[in-house]
């Protein structure tokens, strides 16, 4: 049988990437991350744009090289479609166009949300894993979402419950920068949280119904407390980011894994993943296992490289796609918008 081989393509956001994958198999996966945007404490969409134009055909390069793939070899094209910030896109989408037409090779366009759901399939070489059943609960968490998504086929999606104002990310982000902490916030209010008490201050949390999330409230809280506290103190925040970021953690913790255990509880699903940039939270991932424990969940945590935006999670998607038939025309725009159904 002929080799199915797809080079992925990432451009929705801050991150370059480019992977191949082989029957299945994933070969590489390189990816550039942007540093400019540290400095604005958020992503500048128009360096976005720019530093992908940068980075594209170095990136690809490199992705092609590392997997020991001739381009001539490929046999399709899958590049995320959206959502994200439509400079970022059009950078990946109108290569991949270029690239595939250049090659006269197929083009799949793939739903970057689907991807982070798929990545949970993404096998490597000489490496078992296992990965979660269908029907599975996929709790996708990221700077721009928050959702419980009901996965009952790798191309059948239901988004059950989302959060009706900011992302859990977003509130992280936001709550590091009110305390003064460095971009993103993720992964700075993780490391403070290992040493801090994660019950040494409540903030409150939102009483919505059914299966959908609200962050709001959490981060107009936080910054109300932390505007008292400065009055009476103002090292207060130096003198307690620990434990600041600790119960920030545990809050944004609880408030997700209870809608989730509300939902499996409700559909009778036992096996649950969880996906996307916040997934990569050590709280999270220990919340993740405590629940294996105590609900019999048998639970699915992605690798670090593929928590954030990565390209092999697009090529797995690509390749599901491929062994489908289903391709896309090249009159096909990007979308800053759309849901994972
Ligand atoms: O999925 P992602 O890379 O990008 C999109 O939003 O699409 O997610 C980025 C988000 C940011 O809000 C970042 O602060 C958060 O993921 N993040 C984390 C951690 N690492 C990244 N949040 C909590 N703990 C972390 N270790």
């Amino acid at each position: 049988m002929k080799d199915i081989i797809i080079l992925g393509i990432e451009s929705s956001c801050d991150d370059t990437s480019a992977a191949v994958i082989k029957n299945g198999e994933l070969l590489s996966n390189v990816t550039a991350s942007q540093a400019v945007h540290e400095s604005y404490g958020g992503v500048v969409p128009e360096l976005a744009s720019r530093a992908h134009e940068q980075n594209i055909v170095p990136v690809v390069d490199q992705a092609l090289k590392k997997a020991g793939v001739a381009k001539e070899k490929l046999s399709a094209v899958a590049f995320t479609r959206g959502p994200g910030l439509m400079g970022s896109l059009l950078v990946g989408v109108s290569f991949a166009k270029g690239f595939a037409r250049s090659l006269d090779i197929p083009m799949i366009d793939v739903n970057h949300l689907q991807g982070h759901v798929l990545a949970h399939f993404i096998q490597e070489p000489e490496v078992t894993k296992e990965t979660p059943k269908y029907p599975f609960l996929c709790l996708l968490v990221s700077g721009g979402n928050s959702q419980i998504v009901l996965v009952k086929a790798y191309n059948d999606m239901e988004v059950i419950g989302q959060t009706i104002d900011d992302a859990a990310g977003e509130a992280i982000d936001k709550c590091s920068k009110v305390m003064g902490l460095g971009y993103p916030g993720g992964p700075i209010i993780d490391r403070l949280a290992r040493q801090g008490n994660p019950k040494a201050f409540a903030f409150s949390k939102p009483n919505i119904a059914g299966y959908d999330y609200s962050f709001s409230g959490l981060k107009t809280s936080f910054l109300y407390f932390l505007r008292d506290r400065l009055k009476e103190n103002p090292d207060f925040i130096e003198q307690n980011k620990e434990d600041l970021a600790a119960s920030l953690e545990a809050t944004i913790v609880d408030i997700l894994m209870k809608k989730l255990r509300l939902a499996a509880k409700e559909l009778g699903i036992k096996e649950v993943a969880v996906a996307g940039g916040v997934s990569a939270n050590t709280g999270l991932r220990n919340a993740f296992l405590d629940h294996a424990r105590r609900y019999k969940w048998n639970v699915y945590i992605p690798k670090f490289g593929y928590t954030t935006d990565n390209a092999a999670m697009i090529a797995i998607t690509g390749y599901y796609k491929f062994m489908d038939n289903d391709f896309c025309s090249i009159d096909k725009p990007a979308y800053s918008r759309v849901s994972i159904g």
